[in-house]
């Protein structure tokens, strides 16, 4: 397989309807309106030369070496500013031409070191080939004068290198900066010959802004920013295109090869979720896949407190079917069940959640979405007939009004965030509903309109009051209202939430956001133009998280603003295949699509396909599951890719639950912290030793290609299939592909995607069938999916989690960039120098009440439980909140959670929890139980060497 090589075009496209017709060359060409020359060439197949230009960011017209003659005017044009005009004639090839570029680039090269066999981008650098291809020989200026050959390297970036000896400041970097990624951390400092790039306030790149996003390193056309890992491996030799294994963004990637080793991943221009663009954790932070924690051979014990013994495969999955038949056998057929993973792709979590359906007998399968999405899928499904977001990501590109609600794009849906900042810049306006101030409310060249930052827990009775607005001022868009909901759900509806409960003035007091403030952001959204929802955990983990997506799909209905681009309800998925997870049939009621398992038209057609009788009664949740273990009636848990002892609410009765079951299976990387209470530990694959899909928050189906072997030996669809086989119900796949017809063929909104598909397209957006055989990007387009939209009644009700004079502080919890969920791949790469630890963010006015200075160990204390960690003092948080992250077992913030959860789904409410927060010496005992058992249970026994020979 080749490396890939993406065409730059020098310029970004032209998005303008109208066409110009024009001569390149002689060649005629018809491009947009809008095209700039150098563009319309390369269309044409035409290269013309070039430093300055680079396809992802506006034309600069710095370097001159693009220049063009054009018939009729005077002068050399750039053709990468020259935009193209009907009738044109372009010549890019003249004597004259070939001159002017040869003493450009003979300029560059005066100050440039010639070390160009020896240098890491050798082959791969641009200034190299245009000194090739302008035919330059010679530098007639000697290397005696002033220049910046010496200049020192900053390698405080743990992920590149920017060596200024190099640069030729052409500025693609500044602007991939602003323009793509939207951080401004660099400018160019100074000057004529003393300009430098600079980050930040001319600081190392570490101590900078700098978020690693790459886009910089990628757009620039010299050594001068470069990988490490190519510094270090050198150039690939061969690339092959797939998903990013983190956040639902679901970012296209080249992963860039020599022999089985990665040495880069490359953003994917054609990557239709990121368009060329990603963030550290997915262009950088892949060194977890060598990591010497990795586990690569199965392992089992008979007892918890047992150390680990390796085994083979063939022994391992052996003693999973013995165990799981044993406990059927004695205990009764559901007594057993599975947990899908978020992580792992779409045909594993079929794999899974079919193995519990047609092997167990039973629907004891649940997947992680239960702990962050669950509520959208339930929430959407009953207002608009289907359980996923609205929108596809280039929507943002046409709202006029952005409205984010508990989500923080800019740490956990980084790429998406660039997309937003983007659009905010080009003139939208923004309203943010979070309690914390996150960086979206005020970064470069944004600002909010609109921030709410709301108490914990009040999300409901905050967008009640935002609907009130909207109908009590006759902000309705009566003609969408009548044309496409429900008459009489409406009716109801406008009655209840005009009541004076609802009104802003009523919920001011106990949400804290003046009603003022509250009517300003609800007339903005209602008269703003396009309005576009997006939202996060911050909505979801909360008691009333499906009645908040509920209020949110009542909003967005009442004032059209469903069913066309730039409008739209969208959840940001956490885990990259989260939207997968819940669309493959992993929850206990549902079969995939979102089909009750009590159907018995759905249940007849997977009978017939797998030859097996289902069960009609929905199975068990994992919070179910794990109080089932401690009445004793559950007794065997299979769990690929999942931590649910550092995921799920708790952590105590989790761990409870675990250690009253006889046969715990973990299938994962590392041994996780679930994995201290497994008794069989299977090696699973990361996305770089696989084949299948992801499916991100835009419902888009994208590929995972394996780009080498698994290191354990197995893929873990392969596991999945070795445990059924054992159990004696085997399934018959050679390739995901396959699972993937079964899937297609059992899922009408999945009819019609195939493998085939995917690799014609690139990626495709369910529902894909026969009313829309290349998917569909924006949903509800002339009618719901369910028929006409429902309005549902969406009272407040306060949780019964309270502040009071023990636990007077409300803790809400989130995600930083650098770190992903728990942590158990980024905490294993560089990026632990942005993040090595769990911090508690408190206000000022909370701290200085307790005595508490930056850097202090403090015990964060709820009535489930308590744990130590450092403050940090900042306003970003409101007096009386604080905020945490979970990504270090260390932590363990979830003791710390209620088992509160949300009504309709179990999803835990983590984003409410009355704490009280003192000074501490250090971390509580309970940390120390749990790092002292953590590290007995990661023994293994290995046997002891054999002496050697005499
Ligand atoms: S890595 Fe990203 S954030 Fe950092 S300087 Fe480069 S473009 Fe800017
Ligand atoms: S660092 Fe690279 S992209 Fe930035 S100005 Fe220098 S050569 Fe251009
Ligand atoms: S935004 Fe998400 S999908 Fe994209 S590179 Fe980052 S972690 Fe990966
Ligand atoms: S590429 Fe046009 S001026 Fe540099």
């Amino acid at each position: 397989m080749p490396l890939i090589e993406e065409i730059d075009y020098g310029t970004p496209p032209s998005q303008a309807e109208k066409t110009v017709s024009l001569t390149i060359d002689g060649f005629a060409v018809t491009v947009p309106e809008g095209t700039s020359i150098m563009r319309a060439a390369m269309a044409a197949g035409i290269q013309v030369p070039k430093l300055c230009a680079y396809d992802m960011v506006e034309a600069f017209g710095s370097c001159r070496l693009c220049l063009v003659e054009i018939e009729g005017r005077a002068g050399t044009p750039a053709s990468c500013t020259t935009p193209v005009a009907d009738g044109m004639a372009v010549t890019t090839q003249t004597e004259r031409l070939k001159k002017l570029r040869r003493n450009v680039m003979e300029l560059y090269i005066s100050d440039h070191p010639l070390d160009c066999l020896t240098c890491a981008a050798n082959g791969d650098c641009e200034l190299q080939d245009m000194a090739g291809a302008v035919g330059l020989r010679e530098v007639r200026y000697g290397y005696q004068g002033a220049n910046h050959l010496g200049q020192a390297k900053d390698q405080t970036n743990p992920y590149f290198t920017f060596d200024p000896s190099k640069c030729i400041l052409c500025s693609r970097c500044v602007r991939a900066c602003e323009e793509v990624q939207g951080t401004f951390a660099l400018t160019i400092d100074g000057r004529g010959f003393a300009s430098k790039v600079a980050a930040g306030m001319d600081e190392d790149f570490l101590s900078s802004e700098c978020v690693s996003c790459g886009a910089c390193v990628q757009a620039c056309p010299t050594a001068t920013l470069m990988d490490n890992s190519v510094i270090e491996i050198g150039q690939p030799e061969h690339s092959v295109v797939t998903t990013c294994a983190y956040c639902g963004v679901g970012c296209s990637f080249k992963a860039e090869m020599r022999g089985n080793e990665v040495v880069r991943m490359e953003p994917y221009k054609d990557g239709k979720a990121n368009h060329g663009h990603s963030c550290v954790k997915g262009r950088f932070a892949w060194g977890y896949t060598n990591h010497r924690d990795r586990i690569l051979t199965p392992m089992i014990r008979d007892k918890m407190t047992d150390p680990w013994r390796e085994v083979s495969w063939d022994e391992a999955i052996g003693r999973v079917a013995s165990e799981f038949r044993r406990i059927q056998t004695q205990t009764g057929k559901d007594a057993i069940g599975v947990i899908t993973s978020s992580r792992c792709t779409n045909e594993e979590t079929f794999l899974v959640q079919k193995l519990a359906r047609a092997v167990f007998g039973n629907n004891n399968t649940d997947t992680c979405a239960r702990v962050c999405h669950s509520p959208t899928g339930y929430g959407l499904s009953k207002t608009f007939g289907t359980s996923a977001g609205t929108q596809d990501f280039d929507s943002i590109e046409q709202a006029d009004v952005v409205m984010v609600i508990g989500a923080n794009p800019t740490d956990a849906h980084p790429v998406f965030a660039s997309r937003m900042k983007k659009r905010l810049r080009q003139g939208a306006k923004l309203i943010v509903v979070d309690p914390r101030r996150t960086d979206l409310v005020r970064s470069p060249h944004i600002e909010a309109a609109y921030h709410l930052p709301l108490r914990p827990g009040t999300n409901v009775a905050m967008l009640n009051a935002l609907a009130h607005v909207v109908v009590t001022e006759d902000l309705i868009d009566r003609e969408f209202v009548r044309s496409r909901c429900e008459a009489d759900a409406f009716a109801d509806w406008a009655a209840f939430i005009a009541r004076p409960e609802n009104s802003p003035e009523a919920v001011a007091a106990f949400t804290g956001v003046p009603a003022e403030t509250i009517r300003g952001a609800a007339r903005l959204y209602a008269t703003g133009g396009k309005a576009a929802i997006y939202y996060g955990l911050g909505v979801t983990e909360h008691s009333q998280g499906t009645t908040a997506v509920m209020a949110m799909a009542n909003l967005a209905m009442a004032t059209g603003n469903i069913g066309r681009a730039g409008a739209g309800v969208n959840p940001l998925r956490g885990q990259n295949n989260v939207q997968g997870s819940c669309d493959m049939g992993s929850f206990p009621h549902e079969l995939a699509g979102y089909r009750h398992i009590s159907d018995a038209a759905t249940r007849r057609l997977f009978e017939k396909d797998w030859g097996v009788t289902l069960d009609p009664e929905p199975g068990l949740r994992i919070p179910n599951m794990l109080d089932a273990a401690l009445d004793g009636s559950f007794k065997g848990l299979y769990v690929q890719g999942e931590d649910i002892v550092q995921s799920d609410p708790d952590s105590k009765h989790v761990i409870a639950g675990l250690e009253a079951m006889e046969c715990v299976v973990v299938q994962d990387l590392f041994l996780n912290e679930t994995a201290s209470y497994a008794h069989v530990f299977l090696p699973g694959s990361t996305f770089l030793e696989k084949d299948g899909t992801f499916t991100n928050a835009e419902r888009r189906i994208g590929r995972v290609r394996k780009v080498m072997p698994p290191r354990a030996g197995l893929a873990d669809w392969e596991i999945t299939l070795a445990i059924a086989k054992a159990m004696g119900v085997p399934m018959h796949y050679t390739h995901p592909a396959e699972i993937m017809d079964e899937i297609a063929r059992l899922t009408p909104t999945f009819a019609g995607v195939s493998y085939e598909k995917l690799e014609r397209l690139g990626s495709v957006q369910w529902p894909c069938n026969d009313k829309a055989p290349e998917g569909t990007p924006v949903m509800h387009v002339g009618s719901f999916v369910r028929g006409k939209g429902n309005f549902l009644i969406t009272e407040y009700v306060p949780t019964d989690e309270k502040t009071g004079p023990r636990f007077p502080l409300l803790l809400t919890t989130g995600r930083i960039l650098s770190q992903y969920n728990v942590g158990a791949q980024t905490r294993r790469t560089e990026n632990v120098v942005w993040h090595e630890e769990d911090l508690l963010e408190i206000h000022p006015h909370d701290a200085e009440q307790r005595g508490i200075r930056d850097g202090d160990w403090v015990r964060l204390e709820s009535r489930s439980g308590a744990t130590s960690l450092h403050a940090r003092i900042t306003d970003r948080v409101a007096p009386g909140v604080v905020y945490t992250t979970f990504h270090h077992p260390d932590t363990q913030a979830n003791v710390v959670t209620t088992d509160y959860s949300d009504w309709a789904t179990n999803c835990p409410e983590y984003k409410v929890t009355a704490v009280q927060v003192a000074p501490s010496n250090g971390p509580t005992e309970w940390q120390n139980e749990y790092r002292d058992h953590a590290r007995q249970s990661r023994r293994i026994a290995r046997p002891a060497p054999l002496p050697a020979a005499e």
